[in-house]
């Protein structure tokens, strides 16, 4: 019998996770449907609800319910970290919820660039769910130093105390500062987590932060973002989101299904339809 998983959201019409979900399930023979669902800005929890009556399996979930849905799940560390969930695993009556975002992140840099994260110097860009998302998975990688910047500085260092609270004895190399005060240091890996390049805004980052061979990750797709565009002038290896995109689903397929699908190709392919 083929099992039912989809990714609710709203917007949701141009999703990308139901091609990536169809590719991973042809690769790997699992016998699987996933589809879009466009839940009411108010019916997020009715939505799963109904899917859990109908026997779906399990669902991904993206903007904007993925802290309502931390709410209504059995969170695994991943999501407790995170403060949000993207996966949900819908077994019996209880809900599990995972985030597989950070993960998605940190092995597109690792695995798909070649790139160690440890020793490195990073700067995160933007202190809301998506920069909350990515954080842990990032420190875990045990970086140099990585500063959380953010127009609204408060924010940053809101987060950098949410972690030092946790581990005080790795928060020396968490810093907070606000764009402007970024002159004066350089970063091997800079991703971008504001949600600027959804309205073509511009950072007032200054160029001489990129790094000879710099990595400079936008977490957004589809087209080149002014920060893409900023880093590319300035040298950098400029890397858009697609990649973690196709790393969070791998993940949520294999804790749904137990298989490992493989990326590379997947990734390729949904770049090539495009
Ligand atoms: P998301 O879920 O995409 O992270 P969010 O929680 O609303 O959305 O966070 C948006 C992030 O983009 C924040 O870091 C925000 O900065 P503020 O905390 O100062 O609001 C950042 N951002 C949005 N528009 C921006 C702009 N024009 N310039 C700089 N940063 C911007």
């Amino acid at each position: 019998m083929t099992d039912k998983y989809a990714v609710i959201g709203n917007p949701i019409a141009h999703s990308k996770s139901p091609l990536i979900h169809a590719a991973f399930a042809e690769q790997t023979n699992q016998d699987i449907s996933y589809e879009r669902i466009l839940a009411p800005l108010d019916g997020f929890e009715v939505t799963v609800r109904d899917l859990i009556s109908k026997g779906y399996k399990g669902a991904n979930v993206t903007v904007p319910f993925k802290f309502e849905a931390f709410d209504m799940v059995l969170p695994s560390n991943r999501a407790l970290d995170a403060g949000a969930v993207n996966t949900l695993r819908f077994l019996g009556a209880e809900i599990r919820g995972d985030n597989t975002d950070g993960l998605g992140l940190v092995r597109d840099i690792k695995q798909n660039f070649g790139i160690n994260i440890a020793n490195k110097r990073l700067l995160l860009l933007g202190a809301g769910g998506a920069a909350e998302g990515v954080l842990h998975p990032l420190l875990e990688e045990s970086p140099t130093l990585l500063v959380i910047a953010n127009r609204t500085l408060e924010k940053a260092s809101s987060m950098q105390k949410k972690v030092e609270k946790k581990n005080e004895s790795r928060s020396y190399f968490l810093n907070a500062k606000a764009f402007e005060d970024l002159a004066d240091q350089q970063f091997d890996i800079i991703i971008n987590a504001t949600s600027t390049g959804l309205t073509d805004t511009a950072l007032p980052i200054p160029n001489t932060i990129f790094a000879k061979g710099c990595l400079a990750y936008d977490m957004m797709y589809g087209r080149e973002t002014p920060f893409m565009k900023q880093a590319r002038e300035s040298g950098a290896q400029v890397a858009d989101g697609l990649g973690m995109l196709v790393e969070q689903a791998a993940e949520a397929f294999y804790l749904w299904r137990g298989v490992r699908p493989e990326t590379q190709s997947v990734i390729k392919k949904i770049r090539n339809l495009a």
